[in-house]
């Protein structure tokens, strides 16, 4: 007799007993089955923004992003094929064609895995928004967001409550940015780190990290890191 609380399915031909209403990435990991993701995010609710997720379900006309789809009775689910690996090298390869991914070592050896060419359009325009360095603990360079929208998730109902940053703009315009763009600390932002925590990218890094990262010395960020907190002196423009 079927428990109706268990879906039984097959993914990539191994079949899998999951309990009604788990998601095929689950599924799939049950079996040890990894299915790439970069929106996605263990603590963070679902979105499928950035399909990187896709399979191909047996009768669907459409790929399905495994993130969010949940497994159905005798499912046949395979994350490998053909045309699933098409879309996901061309996911990536229009990520590279915008985005500086540089800092974001998952996603290149998801590229690496799946051929990726990061020259495939080459007169697709990178976005450079400048990096934006307005408060002592963390710097936003957007020239690196993939906008998987972990960070706004997190700022929000997923964890803080404090809602300090939101999408602007539309399309190839899209950004990241607090409510009516405002310099960081005259939003609501509270400086948890959460959002620095959770971005796949470095889009978002610890203002320390970053003055490392950039040649200064461990003694010169804590004297302008805690100058800049107590907001008594400011940093001299240094070229490095
Ligand atoms: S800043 Fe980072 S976490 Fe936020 S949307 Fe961009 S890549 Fe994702
Ligand atoms: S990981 Fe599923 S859509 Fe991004």
């Amino acid at each position: 007799m079927t428990n109706q609380t268990t879906v039984h399915l097959t993914i990539d031909n191994l079949p899998v007993h999951v309990p009604a209403g788990t998601t095929i990435l689950k599924a799939a990991q049950q079996v040890g089955i990894e299915i790439p993701t970069i929106c996605y995010h263990d603590y963070c609710t679902a979105n499928a923004l950035c399909r990187i997720c896709v399979v191909e379900v047996k009768g669907a006309r459409l790929l399905v992003p495994a993130c969010t789809a949940t497994v159905q009775e005798n499912m046949q689910v395979n994350t490998r094929s053909e045309r699933v690996e098409r879309a996901r090298r061309t996911i990536l390869e229009m990520l590279y064609a915008t985005v500086d991914l540089s800092e974001a070592p998952e996603i290149e050896a998801m590229a690496t895995a799946y051929g990726v060419d990061r020259q495939r359009f080459p007169l697709a325009e990178p976005r450079h928004p400048p990096l934006i360095d307005d408060n002592p603990m963390y710097i936003r360079d957007y020239a690196k967001c993939v906008l998987c929208w972990r960070c706004v998730q997190v700022c929000a109902e997923d964890a803080q409550y404090t809602y300090a940053i939101n999408f602007k703009g539309r399309g190839y315009e899209t950004q990241i940015s607090t409510f009516y763009e405002v310099p960081m600390p005259e939003s609501t932002c509270v400086f948890c780190g959460q959002c620095v925590g959770v971005c796949p990218t470095g889009a978002l890094k610890f203002k320390r990290q970053h003055l490392l990262e950039v040649g200064y010395s461990l003694d010169e960020i804590l004297q302008m890191t805690r100058s800049e907190r107590s907001g008594r002196r400011r940093r001299e423009p240094r070229n490095v």
